[in-house]
This record gives C-alpha cells, sequence and structure tokens, in this order.
C-alpha cells in the first residue's frame, strides 16, 4: 500500500525529536490553563466518559481530564453508550495495550453513526506516536481530537477547535517538557490520593517507549509538591502515593540539593497517615532513602523494585544499569534494615537473545527473592526504542511458556507470603465495600496486601484493626477487630 502523506495534518508527534534530551530549562509554569469564556459551560447537560488504560500516571492524568471537563460542567457517566464526549487516555507500554484500545476506539463509530455531536478525543502515550496518529488518520477519521501528554491542561482550547473545526484536531508536543501547575482535578479515591512528584524518565532502558512519549525527567517543586499533600490531609485523605516513573531521581534536575529521601522525609513530616512511593529504580536507591523508610511510621514498608531479568547479559542488554549481584546486595540491605518491608518487582520474558539458561536465572532471582508480587510480561517491540531494531528471536510459543513457569513461582512465593499472615493483626485502610460481596469490606495492609473482611460499615474512609484468618495468592481474609 502507497504510504500517504499527513505531513500536512504535524503538529503531530515525533518520537525521534522526543528522544532528544538537550539542555532547555525546565519551565514551572503555574498560570496555563484557562477555560475560554465561549465555551466555559460547553457541557452542560452533557456526559463524558474517559476510558483509561496503563500505569498510575495514566489514572492521574485522567483525574486531571475528569478536573477540566467537570470545570466546564460536563457530568461523569460510566455508561460508554450515554457519553457525549468520549476521551481514550491510552498506554503504549506494550502491544497488548495498544490493540486493546483500538479495538475499543472502533465501538465509538457506531456512536458516532447515531450521534454525530458526539465527541472522540484520544490522548497519552500512542498518541505521542507518529505510527499511531497516522493509523487514526487513515482509519479512524471519525476521531476529532488526538493531543499528547505535555499538552492536557490545553483540553479547553483543543475541545473548542474540535467542536468548530471540521477536520480532526491534532497537537502532541515532542518536546522535553515542562513542569505545569494548578490544573484542576477530579481524584478518583475519597481516602488515597496519587501525587505526581515528577514527569518523565531519562533512564532509557532500551526495551521501553515511556522515554520518547513522556518526556524528560523533571521534578515538581517540594513546595508545591507539599501544598499539595496539606490540601489532601485538610479534606481528609489518609494515603498518598509519590508518583514518578523513577522517583528515586527526584530532585537531580532542580539542582538545588533536594533529593528523594529529603522530600520523603518533608511529606513524612505531615500528618499524611500514610505514605506510599512508585516506581523506583534499582540503580539509584540510595542507603538514605531506606534509612528515611525505616525513620518514619507514615512511609509505608512496601517497595516495588522492578529487576526486569535475572541475568547480567540480558540486564545489559536492557541497559538496566545494574548487575544482578548489585540488585540482591540492594535487596538484602532493604531486607535488613526494613524486615517487615514488603517488595514487589516487574520482570520481562523473551527479549531478544533471552535463551533458556538467561531465563532460569531469572527463575533464580525470583527464588532468592521470593517476592511478595510480581508483574510479569512478555517482551513486546516497541517502534522507535533500541530494542526494536534487535531481532525479536525468541519464539512466541517459548514466550508463553517462559511467562508460565515464572507466573507459578511467583504465584507460589505470593501465596507463601499471604500465608504467613495468618493469625496476625494488620492495619488497613478502610476503602469500601468489595466489589464482589457487598456485605464484605475491602482495603490494603501497610504492606500492600488486600484484604477482605467482616466488620462494620461505618469505619469507611479509617484506618482499622483486622485480624487475618485466610489467605490466597492474591488476596487475604480476615475479622474487624473492635478495640
Ligand atoms: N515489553 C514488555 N514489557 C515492558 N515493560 C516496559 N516496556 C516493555 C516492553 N516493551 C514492562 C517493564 C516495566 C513495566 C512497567 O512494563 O517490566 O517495568
Ligand atoms: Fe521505562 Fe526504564 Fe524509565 Fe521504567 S526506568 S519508565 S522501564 S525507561
Amino acid at each position: 500500500m502507497e504510504e500517504k502523506d499527513y505531513s500536512k495534518y504535524f503538529n503531530g508527534p515525533s518520537l525521534n525529536q522526543a528522544k532528544k534530551r538537550g539542555k532547555m530549562d525546565v519551565h514551572f509554569i503555574k498560570d496555563a490553563f484557562n477555560i475560554p469564556y465561549e465555551i466555559a459551560t460547553l457541557g452542560k447537560n452533557k456526559k463524558y466518559y474517559i476510558q483509561t488504560y496503563g500505569c498510575q500516571a495514566n489514572e492521574r492524568d485522567t483525574e486531571t481530564l475528569a478536573g477540566i471537563l467537570e470545570i466546564m460542567q460536563y457530568t461523569a457517566t460510566s455508561v460508554f453508550e450515554e457519553a457525549d464526549i468520549i476521551i481514550f487516555n491510552t498506554c503504549a507500554i506494550r502491544e497488548n495495550a495498544e490493540l486493546k484500545f483500538f479495538g475499543k476506539l472502533g465501538s465509538a463509530k457506531k456512536m458516532k453513526r447515531t450521534n454525530p455531536e458526539l465527541i472522540v478525543g484520544v490522548c497519552g502515550c500512542m498518541a505521542q506516536e507518529e505510527a499511531v496518529v497516522s493509523k487514526i488518520l487513515a482509519s479512524y477519521p471519525y476521531v476529532d481530537l488526538v493531543f499528547g501528554t505535555h499538552n492536557i491542561h490545553r483540553l479547553p482550547m483543543l475541545l473548542k477547535d474540535a467542536i468548530f473545526s471540521k477536520e480532526m484536531v491534532i497537537e502532541v508536543w515532542s518536546k522535553e517538557g515542562d513542569v505545569i501547575e494548578n490544573i484542576p482535578s477530579t481524584r478518583a479515591n475519597k481516602y488515597k490520593a496519587w501525587v505526581n512528584i515528577m514527569y518523565g524518565c531519562d533512564k532509557f532502558c532500551t526495551y521501553c517507549i515511556v522515554p520518547y512519549t513522556r518526556g524528560k525527567e523533571r521534578s515538581r517543586l517540594k513546595e508545591d509538591i507539599i501544598n499539595e499533600v496539606q490540601e489532601l490531609i485538610e479534606d481528609g485523605y489518609q494515603e498518598v502515593t509519590l508518583l514518578g516513573q523513577n522517583v528515586n531521581s527526584y530532585g537531580k534536575d532542580l539542582k538545588n540539593g533536594e533529593s528523594f529521601a529529603s522530600l520523603l522525609e518533608a511529606v513524612a513530616k505531615t500528618s499524611i497517615p500514610r505514605i506510599r512511593f512508585m516506581t523506583s529504580h534499582p540503580w539509584d536507591f540510595s542507603d538514605t532513602m531506606i534509612d528515611i523508610i525505616a525513620k518514619y511510621e507514615n512511609i509505608m514498608p512496601f517497595i516495588h523494585l522492578p529487576v526486569q531479568s535475572g541475568n547480567n547479559e540480558i540486564l545489559k542488554l536492557m541497559g538496566r544499569r545494574y548487575t544482578i549481584q548489585e540488585y540482591k546486595k540492594l535487596f538484602d540491605t532493604i531486607k535488613v534494615k526494613l524486615p517487615n518491608c514488603a517488595i514487589s518487582t516487574d520482570i520481562i520474558v523473551g527479549f531478544p537473545n533471552e535463551d533458556s539458561d538467561q531465563f532460569l536465572e531469572t527463575i533464580d532471582i525470583v527464588e532468592y527473592c521470593q517476592y511478595d508480587n510480581a508483574y510479569t510480561f512478555i517482551y513486546s517491540p516497541r517502534i522507535g526504542t533500541p530494542a526494536a531494531k534487535m531481532e525479536d528471536n525468541v519464539p512466541l510459543e517459548e514466550k508463553q511458556l517462559r511467562l508460565y513457569k515464572l507466573n507459578q513461582k511467583v504465584n507460589m512465593y505470593a501465596l507463601q507470603k499471604n500465608q504467613a499472615y495468618i493469625g496476625n493483626v494488620v492495619k488497613v485502610l478502610v476503602e469500601g465495600a468489595s466489589k464482589r460481596n457487598h456485605n464484605i469490606l475491602t482495603g490494603y495492609t501497610e504492606s500492600q496486601k488486600l484484604v477482605n473482611f467482616e466488620g462494620d460499615f461505618s469505619a469507611i474512609g479509617t484506618i482499622v484493626k483486622v485480624k487475618i484468618t485466610e489467605a490466597g495468592t492474591w488476596a487475604l481474609k480476615g475479622e474487624m477487630i473492635y478495640e
């Protein structure tokens, strides 16, 4: 098929441009968000639906999208078919996330036929990929609006353009990125909140698309983060999760002496009952960070520490910057200084050239660490990344077999770890009724274990004691203790 030239539309993405890391200063922009007068009440009597894929960064972005739409008087609906505006907040991390999105995007076409006024928008990491935007232009012409991860705050303007123009509106910035403050948001949860502490990633692991889709590592100012946490405390929040692709790098770009350890300590000194953080790269996990986690009771004993592979050659090909020996040393230090700390990980199987012995070393590291939980993935080539230039030479059946064997191990340890809780009394932040059984409460322990338990519904939103009576691979069961 002849390649079409879509260049006239581009205000579009460029992965090549997005990988550049220049010396340009990051701008802290506090007044970029505004709503043109003409569309201030555009959403009156209209409903919005946001379909979110992928990681916590996207979930947090969806809260921002929701906040902006609600200021414009749209109200949320959980019924896709009922919406006047649908936004797909996409994920580009693996091919299956992309396929899921295109499947669902197809179903918006029918709705557009019955409701020509319907606005269909696409944002998130996939919008930063030129191949995706070209595909949308070629095969999904009913999409009204495509925007990227750097210009969410421009949603009102873009919506205005989309409504008044006949052509698809595309605005994607392939730049290193700024820090935009003061955008409204509607949080999805009343008791625990995501707090971005930094954006982007400079690690460039060879398989990963994130450094291209989310720009360079740039930290928010500490005072802005602390102010956000203070507001959350005033609103009755019990827990914050400090978010970044690699939180350990926090502050390095600010060049004012701030570090993740110092930020964590400042957040711990507020009165927020629970602090979590994600994700930590093993490479720059400092001893000071471990000491701060140990020092403050409101920093939860749970660390997500992606290992990705147990073999040094594969780790090198992945560009992970540590050897498995260094990873084990860090793991051991954490376990010595934080004996009750739960640790989870991410693992990729079937990376280019991974042979069966190298895979067995991944099984070895799982046996060594006995993780509380692990997110396991089949390697998926991402166009534009260095790994995509390597031959994807592990056959799919072999990848699937490795994933199966790995999951058997991972699940066995997850169950063992959970069983060790039987008889213990743990503290649980009660989030509400269980989705499966409305008579049962649900929440998480300090070490991030899901607990379903019988108890008093007036406890929702508070931290209570629960005695654990049963354990499965994915969750614990228990009874609330009344004091
Ligand atoms: N293929 C498979 N898994 C990937 N991840 C990131 N990129 C890819 C890819 N191309 C996994 C890593 C990362 C997690 C968020 O997703 O394990 O830690
Ligand atoms: Fe991707 Fe590596 Fe950055 Fe994580 S640290 S977002 S895996 S490049």
